[in-house]
């Protein structure tokens, strides 16, 4: 089994990020909390240590790696331009749940870009991601430490789940605060174009730099879109099929009520705590902010009752609710209207 050490999430004892901290400089693999999900990490710029990484999540090699750092002049280093637009956002989102995509230096190995020539960097707020990136003196590679296509971990529990007795160290800095990833936002181009929805909202983006584009894969389906890094394979999905119900409430409702009838073992996840169904039930929150910080976990709880279907109510796509559907629709087996 893997090592597991708590850390303290709000004052990170040094020692042990130290500990954790040599693991990444001698290239092995340490699982850390963010404040979207946890990574598994490894040396951005070490590509056998990266290597491992697709290894022990199963991910295809195409499929680009975020690149962790701590500080600005990291980010220097890595990005051969940055353009006005970014420096905005990272002024407002960094620290944060913003990823940006820029055009990479020689100096990042292309086992981590996936073999493009640009990187996605971003600088978590969690103070032992930053700690830990601080104390390796190295941008630190990290997907989330799930196996891959599965629901991403926002608990220590979760990535042992997935990952144990194949990383080094699991770092336990308790349940993550946001749930879903990070906003993913590609600034090579002008207008941005919003590759992910995450953390930080469409609606907060806008503020800063007005226009953004949509990538057609935010509010499709995976299989449904053209091929793009990272978005043709279908990802955080349950054991369950998970079967995605649109429309208007009070139809989605009458809707799943039908359904449930169809099958031997199914689940619900609801957003309303007035809706009643028969057989496994799990409120998931109202408001969207609380549905994406429950919503992987959800997912990992129906696979342990053993459920066969999940049926899913809908919500808005706007604010948080847009990562939220994205996430619901990537992992959908099928999308129905009510
Ligand atoms: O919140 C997060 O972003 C978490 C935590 C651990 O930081 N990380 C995460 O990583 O979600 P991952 O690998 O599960 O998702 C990274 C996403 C993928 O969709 C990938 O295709 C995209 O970022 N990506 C990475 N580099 C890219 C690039 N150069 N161009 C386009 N997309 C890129
Ligand atoms: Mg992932």
């Amino acid at each position: 089994m893997s090592k597991i050490i708590k850390i303290n999430k709000n004052s990170p004892e040094v020692s042990k990020i130290k500990l954790a901290a040599e693991v990444i400089k001698k290239g092995g693999l340490v699982a850390f909390p963010t404040e979207t999900v946890y990574g598994l990490g490894a040396d951005a710029l070490n590509e056998k240590a990266v290597k491992k990484i697709f290894k022990v999540k199963g991910r295809p090699a195409d499929d680009p790696i975020i690149v962790h750092v701590a500080d600005r002049k990291e980010l220097k280093r890595l990005a051969e331009e940055i353009p006005e637009e970014a420096e905005e956002l990272i002024e407002r989102f960094w620290p944060g749940p913003l990823t940006l995509v820029l055009k990479k230096t020689e100096r990042v190995p292309k086992v981590t870009t996936g073999g493009l020539e640009t990187v996605a960097v971003r600088m978590p707020d969690n103070a032992i991601a930053l700690s830990l990136i601080k104390e390796a003196g190295t941008p630190i590679a990290a997907p989330s430490a799930n196996l891959f296509g599965k629901p991403s971990p926002t608990s220590a529990k979760h990535v042992e789940h997935d990952l144990g007795g194949k990383v080094d160290l699991i770092i336990d800095g308790g349940s993550t605060r946001i749930g879903v990833e990070s906003t993913v936002l590609d600034v090579t181009s002008s207008p941005p174009v919003l590759l992910r929805p995450g953390g930080v909202t469409l609606e907060e983006l806008r503020e800063v730099v007005g226009e953004i584009l949509l990538h057609p894969a935010v509010k499709g389906r995976a299989s449904r879109v053209a091929r793009a890094p990272g978005m043709k394979y279908r990802h955080y999905a349950p054991k369950a099929k998970l079967i995605l119900v649109e429309g208007k409430p009070e139809r989605v409702r009458r809707k799943i009520q039908q359904l449930l009838k169809k099958f031997k073992s199914p689940g619900v996840i609801t957003t309303n705590e007035k809706h009643s169904y028969n057989g496994e039930v799990v409120f998931i929150g109202s408001e969207a902010k609380e549905i994406a910080r429950n919503l992987f976990k959800v997912f990992r709880e129906f696979d342990e009752r053993g459920v066969d279907v999940i049926l899913a109510e809908s919500i808005s796509e706007t604010g948080l609710g847009l990562a939220v559907m994205n996430r619901l629709k990537k992992a959908a087996y099928k999308i129905i209207r009510a």
